[in-house]
């Protein structure tokens, strides 16, 4: 599949409908998975505050994971040594351990999986890895999924501004930096990690209000400024100080945020027509830059090598 395909296809994976089952009793979710698996865990913390949400993306587990905690692995290949090994630790301590994978060891080794379409890139297929865990878990209603499947439908994000943003990022060989807005982290890393993954350059996140305790500092001063592009994230409505920090941080650090707005009037809508928007961006940025955004050999070579006794 071209590689476009895989972004345009974001839509049609909102329509897939099979779910984690979810025990009766837990007190807190743990999620493993790493990369572009990792993103929907990432998501899920950023939507769910009934219970805790922990994000594990290394081998080890938080201490407390017991009998109480619903423990979600989710890997598109199936294989990824970090989160096997976590699932490993997590079945030990008797955790309810539920998977979202298309297959590999991880289906093998977790009973109850959910097995989603092969023939992706793990980071397009943000779809299949958060519908099971969302419709599970019930935070989202067919309604809140049809909104946002229309309007990814309807608004054909593929022309401008998109394709400016990257020839500018391209023109200047800048570094894109993107400033997240409360909600919306995990979109911002999400966009980092497609700048890196399909046009193959470095990008940082980050997020309101956090930077303004920080980050502010560098951006108010001259130092290699010039060489970052900045975007800020907001949802369509965003809260007052929200908008009045990014305001003034703009006037007073000197500084263009490219502001990017999400679609819709919910909080899944936001994220998902943010996310597709950011897709599209590092796709035209790596088109300009003439990389293929399919190719991860790197990432699968240092598996690989890891997996090689020394
Ligand atoms: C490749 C990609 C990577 C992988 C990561 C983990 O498209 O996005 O970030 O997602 O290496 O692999 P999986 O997703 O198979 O567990």
């Amino acid at each position: 599949m071209e590689y476009i395909e895989e972004i345009r296809s974001l839509e049609r994976q909102l329509s897939f409908r099979k779910v984690i089952e979810i025990p009766d009793h837990f007190d807190n979710i743990v999620v493993a998975g790493m990369g572009g698996s990792g993103i929907a865990g990432m998501i899920l913390r950023d939507f769910y505050t009934e219970k805790p949400v922990i994000l594990v993306n290394s081998y080890g587990i938080p201490d407390f994971v017991d009998s109480k905690t619903l423990f979600i692995a989710i890997s598109y290949s199936g294989n990824t040594e970090e989160t096997l090994e976590a699932t490993r630790r997590a079945m030990e301590k008797g955790a309810h351990i539920r998977a979202v994978t298309t297959g590999g060891r991880l289906a093998e080794v977790v009973d109850e999986s959910v097995i989603i379409p092969e023939g992706y890139q793990p980071r397009s297929a943000v779809g299949f890895l958060t519908i099971p865990i969302f419709m599970g878990l019930g935070l989202v209603d067919e309604s809140e999924v049809e909104e946002t499947r229309k309007l990814l439908r309807g608004s054909d994000l593929s022309v401008d501004p998109f394709r400016k943003f990257a020839g500018e990022i391209f023109d200047g060989e800048k570094i894109p930096v993107i400033f997240g807005t409360p909600g919306l982290g995990s979109v911002a890393y999400r966009w980092k990690t497609q700048f890196n993954e399909n046009a193959k350059v470095l990008a940082y996140s980050t997020s309101f209000p956090e930077l303004n305790h920080n980050d502010t500092m560098a951006l108010e001063n001259t130092y290699r400024k010039d060489e970052f592009y900045f975007f800020v994230l907001t949802p369509k409505s965003v809260e007052k100080e929200i908008n009045k920090r990014i305001r003034i941080t703009s006037e007073l650090c000197r500084v263009v945020l490219n502001r990017v707005e999400g679609e819709g009037s919910t909080l899944f809508s936001n994220i998902f027509s943010l996310i597709h928007k950011g897709d599209y961006i590092s796709y035209f940025l790596a088109q300009k830059r003439g990389v293929d955004p399919r190719n991860v050999k790197i990432i699968e070579k240092l598996k690989v090598e890891l997996k090689k006794q020394d």
